[in-house]
Parts: structure tokens; sequence; C-alpha cells
């Protein structure tokens, strides 16, 4: 019993290491891919486009959806800002994995 609960606290605790590295290598893809040409965090970036409170608005496969293809998502949610957003198509799945891990964590507006 008290075993398993060691394990699973562990776990717990292993995964959320995991994650915060995730969304720490996101951060720095977000930098490199100058994401922040159009977007905003805090006060960073353009604020035509804040992306502060994303995560509550958008679920991971949205957030998602958005870099690997945002032309297709951005027809289907009729956005109209100029200039658009390109699809991130080329991007190792790591780095959108990491990035999807960093945009969920903007949970204050
Ligand atoms: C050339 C400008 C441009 C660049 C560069 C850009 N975006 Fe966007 N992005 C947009 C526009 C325009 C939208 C549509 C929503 C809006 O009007 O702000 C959008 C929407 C989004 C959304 C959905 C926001 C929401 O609240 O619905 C996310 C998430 C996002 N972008 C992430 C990124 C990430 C991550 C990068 C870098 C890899 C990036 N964008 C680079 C222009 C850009």
């Amino acid at each position: 019993m008290i075993r398993t609960a060691c394990l699973a606290a562990v776990f717990a605790a292993v995964s959320t290491v995991a994650f915060a590295q995730d969304a720490g290598r996101g951060q720095k893809v977000y930098a490199d891919q100058k994401c922040s040409i159009c977007h905003s965090v805090g006060d960073a970036g353009n604020k035509k486009g804040p992306l502060d409170g994303v995560a509550l608005t958008l679920s991971a496969a949205a957030i998602r959806e958005w870099i690997v293809a945002a032309p297709d998502i951005a027809a289907k949610t009729k956005a109209v800002r100029k200039p658009a957003m390109k699809a991130y198509d080329t991007l190792a799945k790591e780095d959108v994995d990491a990035l999807v891990a960093y945009l969920q964590t903007l949970k204050k507006r």
C-alpha cells in the first residue's frame, strides 16, 4: 500500500518535472521562432496578439493545430488579423510538443 503510494508520488513528481522541462524548452523555441513578432506574453512582444491566458480558451490540441496548421484553423475560426500566421510544419515534433507545453502554462490574462 505505502509502496504504491510512494511510487505514485514519485511518478507524479517525475512527470511534473518532465512537463516543466518541456515548457522551458518551449519558451526557447518560442524565442527562436520569433513568435513575438506577432504575439505578446506579458509585456514582451506584439500586443496585437496577446497569448496571455491562451491555455484558458484553447485546448492543447487546438494550440497544436495553430502551430502546425495555422491557415486551416484561421479559416475555421475566421481569424482576420494580418499578417496571417504561417504553418510551422517543418518544426521537429519535440519542438512542437515543447511549444504546446509552454503555451499551456499561460493561464493568466
Ligand atoms: C506573422 C505573424 C505571426 C507569427 C510570426 C506567429 N503568429 Fe500566431 N497568430 C497570428 C495571427 C494573425 C493569429 C490569429 C489570431 C489573432 O488574430 O491574433 C494567430 C494565432 C495564434 C494562436 C491562437 C491564439 C488564440 O487566442 O486563438 C496561437 C496559439 C499562436 N498564434 C501561436 C503562435 C506561435 C507559438 C508562434 C511561433 C511559432 C506564432 N503564433 C507565430 C500571427 C502570427
